[in-house]
């Protein structure tokens, strides 16, 4: 359907609305609200009677979320179907037939569908520096969530992962505007193609609209302290680069930034959103965030307040999410005149915009399991993506690859465990629940004795917590040439993974020194969302793998690239820190190395080694002077130095020397990955646009300002100006 015949669908459906019906298209709520209660334990899921009371009676637009019944767990696809399907009858019976939009959390994948096909988190996307693995994610995402009869996907994570204790760093592309912004939107892009109403796409939602990414203690949802210079340099540019993209919405932070909350910043939701970024489609809100302008921010004296407050913000749909409160209190809004009826308009032509966009008023039949649901070659694209998102950090002495035949004593709370290679949103919301992983699926440890020619020993427990035997680690020691020591984090999402400090455990810690003290060398593996310091161990260590989240194959890459089967390629999407308060990032202010201050991070942004070595030469620039508005071509040659076949991103940064605004040291602008034989080069071509040299000056304007610029590329520096 075109814009045009979509815009005048809308106004005629419009026309039809009472005031009621308009703000249940407003009203999302939780399975819950439509579920049997969870101790019933019932064959089928959804309470007829209460379906009928949300969306008849209450017109709700929108559902989300998995069943409670008995858990909040992910559903066999089938089971999928039918509630999808009964929702939409449901959806049928009303007056105007208006389809309910139902959406989930398929992060990584189609969280909630049993035996989906599940990604590395974005973390480790980012670590690939392919953005072709994201945009084939997003494909065989998009197809797995419709194949369930879902429609809507909360995904992609558009903040910036910039404050490491944050627990949602895994769920960001990393600390880099540039490469979450072309992971991001290659994810988008293959999600929603170039028509989001295709039976194999879903409308993506960009999160969590702005800021939210950046606590300034670190814990989930408590306060960002964001001036508008760095909120437009650092945190608005991923979200303009998504609505470019096609994202029709857009989910709000659930935090504050500088006072405001997310659910009651009109400038953020309004001025901004609307105004310069150009959105067209709905935002919505996150979980209960409406009510908590009242009953935990004290913004508002009241809930009706709390209400009129985020809709007048910007608000278009309400994540209420258990209850009519939304409902009943903004149709009161409007009828005492707090609320313009203008305002309900508003939103809901932007909802019923995207529903019909959605092509939701015009099913067509669901695809077929077998030939769209994860198919081997989804699967496969996962183990590659596993594989490029996994980060060699150190390799003294060519410790790895091991050999087939080597006698590997393995140990860890991470190394038995499927949840430790996915983290949260999976199977479940914190996806800990390790009895509901698939049974095929490979721990490290399974994949490693699946490969291995020598003896495999495994000291460990069966949960994360366990208690391990530091002694019979020792004595085992003594029969294996290496250790394999697995650590890390236990799956956790949003606030309930807060912490107090990076620094590991004093269990993992003493089973680290255990290890080490064995004399024999020890690889150490970490997985989890955040890099927990590991600066000591790792010293000692002969090789150190960051595996992060690298999801549901994660296990099988991680032994492919232990055995050399495959040829580590990963590159740090972060600064991984040396100390737990060592928060600097790669793109530091001049400030921040100057006098005693020091860069210094256990491992660089962009670090990760490879079995090969590679060498970038010959970098120029095509005019040592450009134009103000000019593009600036940059070429340098990547040769494979080594002895075997990998793939290496090349990145490039630049630098601008001086300007009235402090400068990073340097910034990524662009960067392009590419597999070379031995001995093999390439010539490669970048084009950096004004864009890639501007900031934000004084005025919060995007400037790029005349002077001199720097380019970096390995170990090459050249310069150019930019003249009037
Ligand atoms: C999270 C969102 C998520 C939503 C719906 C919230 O608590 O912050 O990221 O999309 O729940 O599950």
């Amino acid at each position: 359907m075109s814009a045009q015949e979509i815009e005048n669908k809308v106004k005629i459906l419009m026309a039809q609305m009472t005031l009621e019906e308009k703000v249940g298209q407003m009203t999302q709520v939780d399975f819950t609200v439509i579920g049997v209660p969870k101790e019933q334990n019932a064959e089928d899921q959804i309470d007829p009677v209460k379906l009928e009371d949300a969306v008849v009676k209450h017109h709700v637009g929108s559902i989300l979320n998995t069943t409670f019944t008995p858990d909040n767990k992910a559903q066999s696809i089938d089971t999928w179907r039918k509630m999808t399907s009964t929702v939409q009858d449901a959806a049928a019976k009303t007056r105007l037939k208006i389809p309910v939009i139902y959406g989930i959390d398929a992060i990584h994948g189609a969280t909630y569908t049993q035996n989906s096909v599940l990604f590395p988190q974005a973390i480790n996307m980012a670590a690939t520096f392919n953005a072709d693995l994201a945009f084939k994610e997003g494909e065989i995402t998009a197809r797995e969530v419709r194949a369930s009869g879902l429609q809507w996907n909360f995904s992609t994570v558009m903040d910036i992962g910039r404050q490491p204790l944050w627990p949602r760093l895994w769920e960001t592309f990393g600390e880099d505007v540039h490469l979450a912004t072309v992971m991001g939107t290659s994810y988008i892009k293959g999600h929603q193609g170039d028509d989001f109403s295709a039976v194999n796409k879903a409308p993506t939602c960009l999160k969590h609209y702005v800021g939210y990414s950046y606590p300034l203690n670190g814990k989930d949802r408590t306060p960002a302290w964001i001036g508008e210079r760095a909120l437009r340099e650092y945190f608005l540019p991923t979200f303009a680069a998504g609505i470019n993209a096609g994202s029709p919405t857009v989910m709000v932070n659930s935090a504050e930034v500088d006072g405001i909350p997310g659910h009651a910043n009109h400038h953020y939701l309004t001025t901004i959103l609307r105004g310069e970024l150009g959105f067209k489609g709905f935002t919505v809100s996150d979980w209960e965030d409406i009510k908590r302008l009242y009953t935990r921010d004290k913004m508002a004296a009241s809930e009706k307040e709390a209400v009129k407050i985020a809709v007048m913000a910007g608000i278009d749909m309400s994540m209420v999410p258990f209850d009519f409160s939304f409902y009943d209190l903004l149709i009161e809004l409007v009828k005492t005149g707090e609320v313009p009826l203008s305002r309900i308009d508003e939103a809901v032509s932007r909802i019923l915009t995207v529903k019909y966009q959605a092509g939701l008023f015009e099913p067509k039949p669901l695809l077929d399991i077998a030939e769209n649901f994860a198919t081997a070659e989804a699967i496969a694209t996962n183990r590659q993506a596993a594989r490029e998102s996994i980060v060699l950090a150190k390799n003294d002495h060519n410790i790895l690859p091991l050999k087939k035949d080597a006698n590997i004593l393995v140990t860890g709370p991470t190394a038995n465990l499927l949840s430790a290679l996915n983290g949260g949103w999976t199977i479940t919301w914190q996806g800990a629940a390790e009895h509901l992983y698939p049974q095929e699926k490979l721990t490290v440890l399974a994949a490693i004795q699946n490969k291995a020619g020598g003896k495999v020993t495994f000291v460990g427990g069966e949960s994360f917590d366990a208690k391990i035997d530091l002694q019979k680690v020792v004595e085992e020691a003594k029969n294996h040439d290496v250790i394999l020591l697995s650590l890390g984090e236990q799956p956790y999402t949003e606030t309930v993974g807060n912490i107090e400090s990076l620094n590991l455990g004093q269990a993992q810690v003493d089973l680290a020194q255990a290890a080490l003290a064995t004399g024999k060398p020890v690889i150490l593996l970490t997985l989890g969302g955040r890099p927990r310091i590991i600066t000591q161990i790792s010293e000692l260590a002969s090789g150190v793998i960051l595996g992060f989240l690298p999801g549901m194959e994660g296990g099988e890459a991680i032994a492919d690239i232990l055995f050399g089967d495959y040829n580590p390629n990963g590159k740090l999407p972060i600064s991984y820190p040396r100390n737990t308060n060592g928060i600097v990032p790669y793109d530091y202010k001049p400030i921040e190395s100057f006098e005693i201050n020091t860069y210094n991070p256990l491992y660089p942004f962009g670090h990760g080694l490879s079995y090969t070595t590679f060498e970038t030469s010959g970098l120029k620039v095509e005019k040592d002077k450009v134009k103000l508005g000019e593009n600036v071509i940059v070429t340098v040659t990547i040769k494979n130095t080594g002895t075997i076949t990998g793939k290496e991103a090349v990145l490039v940064y630049i630098n601008d020397v001086a300007a009235s605004v402090t400068r990073p040291n340097k910034q990524l602008k662009a960067f392009k990955k590419v597999e070379l034989n031995p001995g093999q080069s390439q010539a490669l071509s970048f084009t950096l646009t004004p864009h890639d040299l501007s900031f934000i000056g004084v005025d919060l304007k995007r400037i790029v300002e005349p002077g001199d610029f720097k380019v970096l590329v390995g170990n090459e520096t050249v310069g150019f100006t930019v003249i009037k």
